[in-house]
């Protein structure tokens, strides 16, 4: 599998933006997170295009910072003329840091604190998702303080329980986040928001799940928000301006993995949009999205360096099984652990080389952190470079200092250049925070 610029060099090795990987590592060390920008930009491009061009109204596309965000990243999405999801004071914090227009920001959460509501009205947002009937209420009012009429979504949930892992499902009822449809609360919650006066309701929001490889649960859930702005209209008299269906279109993790394409993701959403749209004799409201692993997983690789290996014999077939340690781990990517996610990868330096030895990629943590469990690999030496695959998204972002582990760099590449965009924590960053109190002060005697 070589996605975007990844191609195999004279010298048989993985080249990325026209880098050889082999001397990345060797320039910035491992765990080294490489970001494909040539393939990113095109990427976001793409994404826009395909529905700007298939949607009679005007559309958005929020990339989702939650995936992937550092302040280099905020400059991409902000060239390439995308908007942004942010959900916390922290991703907000490091967008106008950036210096992202906030008109241009969509602020999530099933509990903004005070502080991030205040920030958010301070810095004039262009759009909060109001989570439930508590902030709903405490956002009028805050925002009466400041003066401002704050353009507001409603996040409901559509009942819909789509087929990915348990912990990043959320369109079903029985979920922390939105208001329900069924039992009503989403329509009360919508009158209540239109006799603020402080709020200005554009629209809806849903968010299904994430890591979806079909449209199906996308097309149910567009069936179920027009049906609801249909049933606000003939309650409240108002055709709602903007629908917002999330994110949540899946990648390639393994070759088998075969999501739609953006083209064909547009296809499917627009038309289906359209139909029930028609059905129910509704002027298309704006869309908006908010893709964020569909964007920038498949973009990133992660170097490491292969250590020692280990053969252990196991009961079940063949017998045995060889270890091949790496120098990261569950601190620069927990998703094996938390959702069984599955990745693949290659030896970097021998990238040509048949694939005929079975071996299981683990951690160098104090847990059995096994990153890719049974993978064809071939002959693996110590010191080799291996290059996980597809791990541009939910990686950095979600990377700890367990086991007081440095984060790592992350470089982007292109032409043949690098930057380094995260410099690599060091050990003393990770005394930063540590404080010692006077009691403690006394060594023992
Ligand atoms: N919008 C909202 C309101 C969301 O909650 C999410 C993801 C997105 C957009 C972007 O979804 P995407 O297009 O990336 O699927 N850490 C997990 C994924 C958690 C997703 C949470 N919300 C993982 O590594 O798989």
């Amino acid at each position: 599998m070589l996605l975007g610029t990844q191609c195999v060099n004279d010298a048989g090795h993985l080249e990325i933006g026209g880098c050889d990987v082999v001397d990345l590592a060797r320039r910035f060390g491992t765990p080294l997170y490489v970001v494909d920008e040539a393939f990113l930009r095109d990427n976001l491009r793409r994404y826009k295009q395909a529905f700007a061009e298939r949607y009679p109204a005007e559309t958005t596309v929020y990339y989702a910072a939650k995936a992937f965000l550092i302040t280099a990243m905020v400059r991409v999405i902000d060239q390439e003329g995308l908007s942004l999801d942010v959900a916390s004071g922290g991703e907000l914090h490091t967008a106008l840091a950036a210096g992202f227009p906030p008109e241009r920001i969509i602020l999530h959460g099933n509990y903004k604190s005070e502080g991030e509501l205040r920030a958010a009205l301070e810095a004039g947002v262009g759009r909060i998702v109001v989570d439930n009937f508590f902030e709903l209420r405490r956002l009028n009012a805050l925002a009466a303080e400041t003066g401002r009429v704050q353009p507001v979504l409603i996040r409901v949930t559509p009942g819909i329980d789509p087929h990915t892992h348990r912990r990043i499902r959320t369109g079903q009822e029985d979920t922390k986040f939105g208001i329900n449809i069924s039992d009503g609360s989403a329509l009360e919650a919508i009158g209540e928001a239109l006799d603020f006066p402080n709020l200005n309701l554009l629209g809806i929001h849903c968010h299904i799940g994430s890591q979806l490889l079909d449209s199906k649960s996308h097309e149910d859930a567009i069936e179920v928000m027009v049906a609801f702005l249909a049933q606000i209209r003939e309650t409240t008299g108002r055709a709602l301006e903007e629908l917002n269906i999330g994110g949540g279109l899946g990648v390639r993790y393994l070759p088998e993995h075969k999501p739609p394409t953006y083209e064909e993701f547009a296809d499917t959403v627009c038309a289906t949009l359209k139909r029930f749209l028609k059905q129910y004799d509704l002027e298309p409201p704006r869309l908006s999205q908010e893709p964020g692993r569909a964007l920038v997983a498949e973009t990133g690789t992660t170097l490491y360096t292969i250590g020692p290996t280990k053969r252990v014999n196991i009961t079940e077939d063949p017998g045995s099984r060889t270890y091949v340690s790496v120098d990261g781990g569950m601190s620069d990517n927990p998703r094996p652990q938390l959702y069984d996610a599955v990745y693949t990868a290659m030896v970097a330096n021998r990238a040509g080389q048949p694939r005929d030895q079975v071996v299981t990629v683990a951690g160098k943590h104090c847990e059995t952190d096994l990153m890719i469990t049974d993978i064809a690999l071939g002959d693996t030496d110590i010191g080799d470079i291996l290059a996980v695959q597809s791990t541009g998204a939910y990686n950095h972002a979600m990377a700890s200092n367990y086991n007081r582990f440095p984060r790592s760099t992350v470089v982007f590449v292109r032409d043949g250049e690098a930057d380094v965009v995260y410099e690599r924590e060091t050990l003393d960053d990770l005394l930063r925070q540590d404080r010692i109190p006077a009691r403690l002060a006394a060594r023992a005697s």
